[in-house]
């Protein structure tokens, strides 16, 4: 299906990395793609996530700008989004895989999550990598250096995400092992397995893409001439603090120096503030999401059927501004990622300009 909705130009070819992300839209990304006009220009996916999404509008050719307020998504939105031309080289790879460049400031990880998530050797190869990540003469490369390593990092422990400690209790359980091998390679190897597929995943659609690194209620109001803008927030009621479950990742990137680390996790605190991952916020971010987006015509918003709010509270605070149409996948098996309980639904609410008669 996917290959008709592509084949009027040359970038079906690209193939994105599999994300594995709560909520990552990758396997739904054929049927979202259908309701994207061809007319459209500019497109924005304001909460971009793993950016299985925004790659996907960047394959159909589109000017695409990214959004995300966690740090480590934004660079794979630099790394893929962004970037038209550069790669990772094995000259850059000995540079990162070289000794610490300073282990008095890059000693983060083995402090905080050595016998949690991670053995001490395998924390301080992710501090050492850290360090040099410096020394790349290029951002993209920096950026490509950094997502590449929070996906060996996500790989490494069973769930795929850091809200649970017994990563390396299952990294000794051989019935585990036996399912996924990747709780015992070490990070270096994951890194190197996976470096290919980010290498090749980037291309040029001869349109200036950005991504960026914003609370989507402070970008909106400063970008201008989109068509079409792309809402996929956290489903408050399922797996909606995103910093709960990549702190570790967000950690990595950031390397704070002004946090602390909290509860048996080593999550930082204070968080950012999202401003949807709580029922008690939701509903007044809505609000203010659909307000400062009335300049641009099109709204696609993916959601989910057991969600707060629910589709007609949805609705209403949309139909003010916009005709809302509401599009639904049914899952027939829990694969569909977050939320994706056999029976429930994947919504897509098409929101589009009122005309004169309605
Ligand atoms: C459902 S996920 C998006 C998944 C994405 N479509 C994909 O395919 O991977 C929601 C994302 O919203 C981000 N987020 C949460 N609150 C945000 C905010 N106020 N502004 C921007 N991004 C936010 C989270 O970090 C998370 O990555």
């Amino acid at each position: 299906m996917i290959q008709d909705l592509f084949n009027n130009n040359n970038y079906l070819g690209y193939k994105f990395p599999e994300p594995q992300y709560l909520g990552a839209k990758y396997i739904h990304r054929g049927w979202i793609a259908k309701f994207i006009p061809e007319t459209v220009y500019t497109v924005l996916d304001a909460f971009g996530g793993s950016q299985s999404i925004a790659y996907m509008m960047k394959q159909l050719g589109k000017k695409t700008i990214t959004n995300d307020f966690m740090s480590f998504n934004n660079q794979i939105g630099k790394a893929l989004i962004e970037n038209s031309n550069t790669k990772l080289t094995s000259i850059d790879t000995d540079i990162l895989f070289s000794e610490n460049s300073n282990p008095e400031e890059y000693n983060l990880m083995e402090t905080l999550f050595s016998d949690l998530f991670f053995t001490r050797e395998e924390a301080a190869f992710a501090d050492s990598f850290r360090s040099n990540v410096c020394k790349l003469d290029n951002p993209y490369k920096q950026s490509m250096a950094l997502s590449v390593m929070c996906r060996s990092m996500t790989r490494k422990v069973t769930m795929g995400h850091f809200a649970h400690t017994q990563a390396l209790n299952y990294a000794s359980n051989p019935a585990r092992i036996k399912r996924n091998r990747s709780l015992i390679r070490p990070l270096k190897e994951l890194f190197l397995d996976l470096l290919p597929q980010y290498n090749a995943a980037v291309f040029d659609n001869q349109e200036h893409n950005e991504s960026y690194n914003e609370n989507v209620l402070d970008l909106l109001p400063k970008l201008e001439d989109i068509d079409l803008v792309y809402f996929d927030p956290p489903y408050c009621n399922s797996h909606a603090d995103y910093q709960s479950f990549y702190h570790l990742l967000e950690t990595f990137v950031e390397y704070w120096k002004d946090k602390q680390f909290v509860n048996g996790t080593k999550r930082y605190e204070p968080k950012r503030i999202s401003g949807f991952d709580k029922n008690s916020e939701a509903i007044n971010n809505f609000r203010k999401m659909f307000e400062f987006s009335q300049k641009i015509p099109t709204w696609l918003i993916s959601y989910n059927d057991r969600s707060y709010p629910d589709i007609d509270t949805m609705k209403a605070m949309i139909e003010p501004y916009r005709n809302v149409k509401v599009e639904k996948k049914t899952y027939s098996s829990g694969r569909g990622g977050k939320g994706s309980v056999a029976g429930s639904s994947e919504i897509l609410l098409i929101c589009t300009k009122k005309t004169m008669f309605n």
